[in-house]
């Protein structure tokens, strides 16, 4: 059993937890994610690790109140207890050799994946310049903690209630209308609607550009294929080679079709947990 020893909302849907796993923290890396159940017959489900501390022996994640097992995590308090915490896995989120100018974009709920790596940019001596983006400010999360990792902080909401009224697409491209500039590297983590705008804009600039999947998993060690994603023309399995690949060769089309695999069984299974919260269950 694996103690919440922190619990902080972000947003109305957003939340974080800290999680007491010292053999996880013990070896985490920017890049990586954790699979959890919240309870011995629940879902399993991948959250990026969002940050890691040796010392108290803690991992962090944070998550998007969207489906049953996330609201069903979402009840849970400091001091409870989850079932199931494996990680590290996937490989670690490689830096580049020479210091130069990275560009991170982070989209909704994927600022919390991007931040570890932002982090782990700007510990290595890269000037990193983040753009993040919301629906509306209220669901904009770690912004305080992207300002102090970032050179520069670009702001965006789909509804103009904070910094730019538009995309994080919109700021990203006037960068690279910015000959002035030298981008090295483009990350980008969120939607994949807009992981595949990013990788559809920079490919004419060529410059390399990674993105951070989350497709269907279920064992997370390369033995189901649930994860599997089509890169550069072969299949891979997002949860041993990746999660972070080349967003120039990730095949979006298939990914977006097979993401949507299951979700008319993920509203079923929703609508019955929120039945039994009405009837006084659902725990
Ligand atoms: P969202 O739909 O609110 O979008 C967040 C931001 O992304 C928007 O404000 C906008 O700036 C940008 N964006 C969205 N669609 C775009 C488009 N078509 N073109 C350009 N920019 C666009 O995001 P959300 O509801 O917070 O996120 C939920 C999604 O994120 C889920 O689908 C989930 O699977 C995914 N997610 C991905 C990861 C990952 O590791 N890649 C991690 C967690 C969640
Ligand atoms: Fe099963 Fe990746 S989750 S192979």
């Amino acid at each position: 059993m694996f103690k919440i020893v922190t619990k902080k909302v972000l947003s109305e849907v957003n939340k974080l937890m800290e999680i007491e796993a010292p053999l996880v923290a013990r070896k985490a890396k920017p890049g990586q994610f954790i699979i959890l159940r919240v309870r011995e017959n629940g879902e399993r489900i991948p959250l990026t690790i969002a940050d890691s501390n040796k010392e108290r022996g803690t991992i962090t994640i944070i998550f998007q109140e969207i489906g049953k097992t996330t609201k069903q995590l979402g009840t849970l308090e400091a001091g409870d207890y989850l079932s199931d915490f494996v990680g590290p896995l996937g490989k670690p989120m490689e830096l580049p050799s020479t210091p130069g100018r990275v560009i991170a974009v982070g989209g909704g709920v994927g600022i919390a994946p991007i931040y570890p790596k932002v982090k782990a940019f700007h510990e290595a001596g890269m000037e990193v310049i983040s753009i993040i983006g919301a629906r509306t400010a209220d669901l904009l999360i770690l912004e305080d903690e992207m300002r102090a990792v970032s050179k520069e902080l670009h702001i965006c909401t789909d509804d103009g209630t904070k910094g730019h009224h538009g995309f994080v697409s919109d700021i990203l491209q006037t960068m690279l209308d910015d000959k002035s500039k030298k981008i090295d590297e483009i990350i980008a983590v969120g939607p994949l609607p807009m992981m595949r705008v990013v990788a559809n804009q920079t490919r004419p600039y060529g410059i390399k550009t990674l993105v951070s999947l989350n497709p269907i998993m279920v064992d997370g060690t390369g033995m189901c294929g649930c994860c599997r994603v089509t890169v550069g023309g072969e299949t891979k399995f997002s949860c041993v080679d990746g999660p972070v690949f080349d967003a120039h060769q990730v095949d979006f089309e298939e990914l977006t079709r097979r993401s949507r695999t299951y979700l008319s069984e993920e509203k079923t299974a929703l609508e019955k947990f929120e039945h039994e919260c009405r009837c006084g269950g659902g725990n």
